[in-house]
């Protein structure tokens, strides 16, 4: 072949491979997990001045044989605050292993799984080992093409004489325009069948209505708390661009777990083969296609009590929504009509106005709390409400005891929505005609001590609770305020193995929720349950109210709070022989954020200053076994001499 055939081919086959993204498109926004579960979203990026990402496939030899040098670019550039990022779109690769290739060629750059294909066709991606540079000052993409010109199939440059990638990096780096915007890449073709298929034949009244139906009208319907109604077809076509970035970056539904790990009631994530169907469709034009329109008829009306009649029917005071503005949350308290004390087996939370009703927690209190206690006090924890779940049914075999006296108790978290609103939620319960065989509990793992760093954009921070006894979980929910950034839950069993229970790779503040186990699971005496929260205290975090603050903790939502509540029984405690000590409890659970090398003994050096004067005078007297640190006994039977001492 001559020299000027090749030209031409490669011309030819560069172009091809662009077709779907010209160079001058912009890139939209999206969100993906990474090979750890961790969540990347590209407009978090927005004030790097590059963003670079090769395309990854797992047994790829020109991407493997490319990983020194890419991380070698990656040393160089990611100090001068250039992101690097890889991304898989392979059908046949999933995140496990990915992770496991990973593992074995020492890829330490987050790998995004892009299970449902849509970001690798919408930026043209053809093979693997191609890297793309975007710009996030147009979102353009300023190059696309093989990192260097050293790599061929089979063959292989002992060094490169082109440095298209960091080349175009150091152009960007300086504000100069890049040499070529694409060249055409080496590395294993993906298989994309949806790419060049045609969508226009996606039903709307057969495939998208429906699924819209089961996972969006919930909220999206006449006096819901969705901003607008998915009522006809008219009305989704409107929208269908903004259901298209909703979806593309993860932020509808709202529902915030990995769908990776465990299964949780009322999940209302897409399957990814559903979120491919609507993509496309929309991508597509959103055509009407024949047939009726389902959502003309969906979802008229809400169900006040859709467990039937309730004993007993608390309404919260009247509360005025403004039409604008932020509402702290509100704590109202109702005083306990009851002259008897009652085993509840269910609840409802019917929100006077669904609009504005973002969530809800309620419980019961022996004595009213008073006014300066901002905080939801709960001495008996009920329900949680967050829209699509209103109601808790207990197992039968278990329930909460409300004794007579004392108050319901509120959290309220009310949005404004652009017009004034008049709120009066109601709670409902349920009693059961005989006591449950045993009782339902609700704790906090948390760390009061949180002291979170100026501008780090991933304080970590852990606590943990170790149970004395085989427990039952249920559910799980976590709790930061506007830094939080993800949250997990893990169970480390007493032989050290650790499984994730619950995370929540991207935490939203506006969407407080409990995540209640399908299957509860069984939890074996001397087993820890591990919560980690991760904050968000850069200037990137759209929502913080101040990255160059050190944030202590604090009930407010400028300041953070560690906080993962659980429900769950003691698996023999019996409800006519209750056992649990709230008060040990509690110990437990200050032990749990103090004990943070986790090697069950409290040093000196890990107790917070006070409580370290306090003790040290007279440590070795406490320290019984003498061997430098406080286990959990030890230092319970210390604080209960301290208290009875007082
Ligand atoms: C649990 C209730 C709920 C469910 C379920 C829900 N949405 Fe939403 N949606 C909302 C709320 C509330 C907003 C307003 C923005 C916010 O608070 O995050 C919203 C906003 C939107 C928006 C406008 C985005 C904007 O500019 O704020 C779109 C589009 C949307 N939702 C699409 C969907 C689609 C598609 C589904 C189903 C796949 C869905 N929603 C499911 C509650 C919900």
């Amino acid at each position: 072949m001559t020299r000027a055939l090749l030209t031409m081919l490669s011309l030819v086959l560069a172009s091809t491979a662009i077709a779907s993204t010209p160079a001058d498109a912009r890139v939209d926004d999206f969100a993906l997990l990474d090979q750890r579960g961790e969540y990347h979203q590209l407009y978090y990026l927005k004030d790097a001045p590059a963003i670079v990402i090769m395309v990854q496939g797992n047994g790829c030899p020109i991407v493997r044989a490319g990983l020194a040098t890419f991380k070698a670019i990656r040393d160089a550039y990611s100090p001068r605050g250039v992101e690097f990022w890889m991304l898989n779109s392979n059908l046949q690769d999933d995140r496990d292993s990915i992770a496991a290739e990973a593992n074995a060629f020492g890829i330490d750059i987050p790998v995004l799984v892009d299970e449902a294909q849509l970001i690798g066709e919408s930026l043209g991606v053809v093979r693997t080992g191609e890297v793309l540079v975007i710009d996030p000052k147009t979102w353009q993409i300023a190059y696309r093409g093989p990192m260097n010109d050293q790599l061929t199939y089979e063959r292989t440059k002992p060094a490169p004489k082109a440095n298209y990638l960091a080349d175009t990096l150091d152009a960007l780096l300086d504000g100069r325009s890049v040499d070529a915007a694409s060249r055409d890449a080496v590395g294993c073709l993906i298989n994309f069948p949806e790419r060049n298929r045609d969508h226009q034949s996606i039903s709307y009244s057969e495939t998208i209505a429906p699924m819209l139906e089961a996972n969006c009208v919930p909220c999206h319907r006449e006096g819901g708390i969705g901003p607008w109604t998915m009522s006809s077809y008219r009305m989704v076509r409107g929208f269908a661009p903004m259901i298209r970035e909703v979806v593309r970056t993860k932020r509808m539904p709202p529902w915030h777990a990995d769908p990776h790990v465990g299964t949780f009631e009322g999940d209302r994530t897409l399957s990814t083969p559903d979120i491919q169907t609507l993509v496309h469709w929309v991508e597509a034009g959103a055509p009407r296609g024949a047939g009726p329109d389902p959502l003309a008829d969906a979802g008229r009306t809400f169900e006040d009590w859709p467990l039937g009649e309730p004993d007993l029917v608390v309404s919260l005071p009247a509360f005025e929504v403004p039409a604008s503005g932020v509402v702290d949350y509100q704590y109202p308290a109702v005083t306990n009509p009851l002259d008897r004390g009652v085993w509840v087996r269910a609840a409802t939370i019917a929100p006077g106005d669904r609009a504005v009703v973002h969530h809800a927690l309620a419980g019961a209190v022996t004595e009213l709390p008073g006014e300066d206690d901002l905080d939801a006090v709960f001495d008996n924890y009920l329900i949680g409400y967050a829209p699509g779940a209103e109601s808790i049914v207990y197992p039968d075999d278990s329930g909460v005891f409300v004794p007579k006296g004392g108050a319901f108790t509120f959290q309220m978290h009310y949005t404004p929505v652009g017009r004034p609103a008049t709120d009066v939620t109601r709670l409902a319960l349920y009693f059961a005609d005989q006591p449950p065989p045993h009782i339902m509990r609700h704790h906090v793992v948390l760390d009061p001590t949180i002291h979170i760093a100026p501008n780090d954009p991933a304080y970590t921070d852990t606590a943990y609770i170790e149970f004395e006894r085989a427990a039952i979980l249920y559910s799980m929910f976590p709790h930061a305020h506007y830094r939080g950034r993800s949250a997990k839950f893990e169970l480390i069993y007493p032989d050290g193995r650790k499984e994730l229970l619950l995370s929540v790779p991207k935490y939203d503040f506006n969407w407080q929720r409990e995540y209640r186990l399908t299957q509860p699971r069984s939890i074996p005496a001397g087993g820890r349950l591990l919560y980690t929260s991760v904050y968000d205290n850069s200037a990137r975090n759209p929502g913080n109210p101040d990255p160059a603050r050190e944030v202590p903790w604090g009930l407010q939502s400028w300041d953070e709070m560690l906080y993962g509540a659980i429900m769950f029984r003691w698996q023999d405690e019996r409800s006519d022989a209750p056992f649990h000590d709230p008060r040990r409890f509690e110990l437990r659970q200050m032990y749990g954020f103090m004990d943070r090398d986790m090697n069950g003994k409290l040093e000196l050096s890990e107790m917070p200053p006070r409580m370290r004067q306090g003790f040290e005078p007279h440590f070795d007297t406490v320290d019984r076994n003498g061997d430098g640190g406080l286990d959990i006994d030890e230092y319970i039977g210390a604080m209960r001499q301290r208290v009875s001492q007082r």
